[in-house]
């Protein structure tokens, strides 16, 4: 027997006499460390995820983004990636673009530069990553594609990030390709050529926030492609990675994951990923789609959020478990800081791993969830055993000599459904450089040199109240602090406060749909533009809103009620249509594509005037009025029964809304 095992078996059985029912896991960092932690983040955008934060009257909003950002007080998150809007639908609506056209610059449409603000505000050294998910049309050259003219991609996002230091000081730290989609190396290159060639040498790439592979082989393949690129970034990747991308020595991310409802199951998925992403794929960062669920709940993946803030007409906000889940990890390590190899599975089933900043401070992170109640939403999750379990911990190397360790705990007690999250429970003393741990199933646990954690709380916000029935807007502001009316989500087209100082009358300040061009899209924008607002439940109502067309050969706008689709089924959604065309006519259709007319007739409506339009919603009967009378009634309605109030266009064209309002019953 050679002497080393002979050690292990003495200490083996020492430890069966002082323990008889556990299994002990060594902490050490004689023999070197694991990778580089980057941090764990939310992800802002694909799309319109943050869209109803930004009106939040103050303080439910300072104190939303207090328990995401804040150092020591919630989620204290490192990472906040943010969408490069495209224009276009990406999942719960369209972000503008910093370029609408070719020849346009504007770097203060949407909510991303404030939310990236707001985030250094709280932390300085917040990383920041920007990713397009859609680009205008005008970059595509009409074809819906960004590759064949890669330099103007290319020089279109450089512009973003140039534009975030110029006007915001914010230093983009990485940029991605492109969302979920092919990519292609010339590209790539070519990114990497544009931003060393603008001075960003600093900012690195990830590629391709898709699956490992083919991006890990091109790496290996390809020499030039692999100097480009600094991080591959996989999304929902199960925990797992592949040889290829461990071979290419690349860092390694979930550049993202969760997408799962935010109750406690979500926690649940959250607390299993943020260790084993590690433990399992060596991902040395993790980052949530989406940060904040801020937008209206029925459209696709509602509360998918770190935590919910869907209510700003009402205040009321909701900290869901994944907040506290990722303070277990924020607040007690950084970016920089770096794992030890002796992380792992526990033996009845859960996981641990350990950070250490390299100074002797260590942080200690154990997850005990079981399978049922840590599913996320993809990709499948085989099954698993976790049981209660005793498990001694044994520090070693620089750690040999730590003394007290602090301890936060959370427990999911899905069987009295009164679960505590973060709790700051009496320090550990620990002897002879070990300790034991009394671990149920569903916890999680931290145990940290670090001092600082806390557990952040303001005092309960405003209860939950549905969407006022009677709103207005007259669009009348002056110098709006977003591009953005309040509560309007776009799903096709982006509608922007507009102003107009040579108009005289009442229509100097309007909402302007903006795009003349069908984007480069990344899901199915309809072929209309659309904006919707309201309550989902609406069913009786009156929509009046005043319209003003500005495409003389074939233009059209409507306002709408019970809107049943938003999202990536946008195409596809039904409800009550009022269209005016510019052709003098006027249409009532059951549809967004315009498909199924319910009325018709002359309205005498040109471009370049304004008409007041007004759609009341009543049971199975519908009409319309034109500048105060009637032009068309008793059509009839038998679906849908409900949905959002809306105004839009016939197809990529300008066009205002002006006056608009809702009163429903
Ligand atoms: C930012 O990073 C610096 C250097 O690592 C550190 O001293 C400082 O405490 C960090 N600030 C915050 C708010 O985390
Ligand atoms: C989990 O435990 C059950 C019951 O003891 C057993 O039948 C099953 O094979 C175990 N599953 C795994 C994946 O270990
Ligand atoms: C953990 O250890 C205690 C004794 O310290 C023992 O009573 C208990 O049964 C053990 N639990 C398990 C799950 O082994
Ligand atoms: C601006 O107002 C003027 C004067 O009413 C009008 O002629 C013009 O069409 C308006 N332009 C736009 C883009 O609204
Ligand atoms: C538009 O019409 C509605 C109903 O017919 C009326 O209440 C409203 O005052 C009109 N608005 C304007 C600006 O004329």
């Amino acid at each position: 027997m050679d002497w080393k095992l002979s050690v292990v078996f003495l200490t083996a059985f020492l430890f069966s006499l002082d323990c008889c029912f556990c299994q002990t896991y060594v902490l050490d960092d004689t023999k070197g460390l694991g990778r580089v932690f980057d941090g764990i983040g939310g992800l802002s955008g694909g799309g319109a995820t943050s869209r109803l934060l930004v009106n939040y009257a103050e303080p439910y909003r300072s104190q939303i983004l207090d328990y995401l950002f804040k150092p020591n007080f919630g989620a204290s998150l490192h990472i906040l990636k943010v969408e490069i809007g495209g224009d276009a639908q990406t999942t719960d609506g369209t972000e503008p673009s910093h370029m609408h056209y070719e020849n346009d610059e504007n770097y203060f449409r949407g909510y991303e530069w404030w939310l990236m603000k707001e985030a250094k505000k709280r932390n300085p050294n917040i990383t920041l990553i920007g990713l397009p998910w859609a680009f205008p049309g005008w970059v595509g050259h009409g074809k819906n594609w960004p590759y064949d003219f890669p330099d103007i991609t290319a020089s279109y996002v450089v512009n973003w990030i140039l534009g975030a230091k110029q006007y915001h000081d914010l230093d983009i730290q990485y940029v991605g390709i492109w969302n979920e989609r092919n990519y292609d190396a010339k590209y790539i290159k070519l990114l990497r050529y544009t931003l060393d060639k603008s001075g960003l040498e600093r900012v690195r790439i990830i590629a391709s926030d898709n699956l490992w592979e083919p991006i890990a082989l091109s790496l290996l393949l390809d020499s030039e492609l692999s100097r480009a690129v600094d991080v591959i970034g996989a999304h929902y990747p199960g925990t797992i990675t592949v040889q290829n991308a461990l071979k290419t020595q690349k860092q390694l991310w979930s550049s993202e994951d969760y997408s799962t409802f935010n109750d406690e199951v979500g926690g649940g998925c959250w607390a299993r990923i943020l260790n084993q992403n590690y433990v399992n794929g060596k991902m040395t960062a993790t980052i949530s789609w989406n940060l904040v669920a801020s937008y209206y709940q029925e459209l696709p993946f509602g509360r998918d959020g770190l935590m919910t803030a869907q209510e700003p007409w009402s205040g009321n906000y909701v900290v869901d478990s994944p907040i506290w889940i990722t303070a277990h990890t924020t607040q007690f390590t950084q970016p920089g800081w770096t794992y030890l190899q002796t992380v792992g599975h526990l033996a009845q089933g859960g996981s641990y791993v350990a950070l250490t900043n390299g100074k002797g401070s260590l942080t200690v992170v154990i997850e005990t969830m079981t399978h049922d109640h840590s599913v996320c939403i993809r990709p499948p999750l085989p099954h698993f055993n976790v049981t209660s379990q005793n498990a001694t911990f044994q520090l070693k190397g620089s750690f040999a000599s730590i003394k007290e360790l602090k301890v936060w705990r959370s427990q999911f007690n899905f069987k009295t459904k009164k679960p505590s999250f973060f709790e700051k429970l009496t320090p550990l003393t620990i002897k002879d450089g070990s300790f034991t741990l009394n671990l149920a199933e569903d916890e999680v646990y931290t145990l940290t040199t670090v001092t600082t954690g806390s557990k952040g709380s303001y005092p309960d916000p405003p209860p939950s109240a549905r969407f006022p029935k009677v709103y207005k807007d007259d669009f009348d502001v002056r110098n709006p602090p977003f591009s953005e009316a309040p509560n309007f989500a776009d799903q096709t087209g982006v509608f922007e406060y507009h102003v107009n100082l040579t108009d005289s009358g009442p229509h100097v300040f309007t909402l302007r749909q903006a795009l003349t061009e069908r984007p480069v899209t990344w899901a199915a924008d309809a072929d209309q533009t659309i904006s919707v607002i309201g309550d989902y439940q609406w069913q009786n109502l009156e929509v009046t809103c005043d319209v003003f067309m500005e495409n003389v050969k074939s233009s059209g706008v409507f306002i709408a009620a019970r809107v049943d689709k938003g999202g990536q089924s946008i195409r596809s959604a039904k409800g009550v249509f009022f269209w005016v065309f510019a052709d003098g006519t006027y249409k009532v259709t059951n549809d967004l594509a315009g498909q199924t007319v319910l009325a018709e007739g002359q309205s005498g409506t040109r471009a370049y005037g304004w008409y007041n339009l007004s759609l009341t919603v009543k049971g199975q009967y519908a009409a319309g009025m034109l500048n105060g009378y009637p032009l068309w009634k008793q059509a009839v309605v038998l679906t849908p029964k409900n949905g959002w109030a809306a105004i839009g266009t016939r197809s990529f064209e300008l066009a205002q809304f002006d006056n608009f309002a809702v009163v429903a019953e």
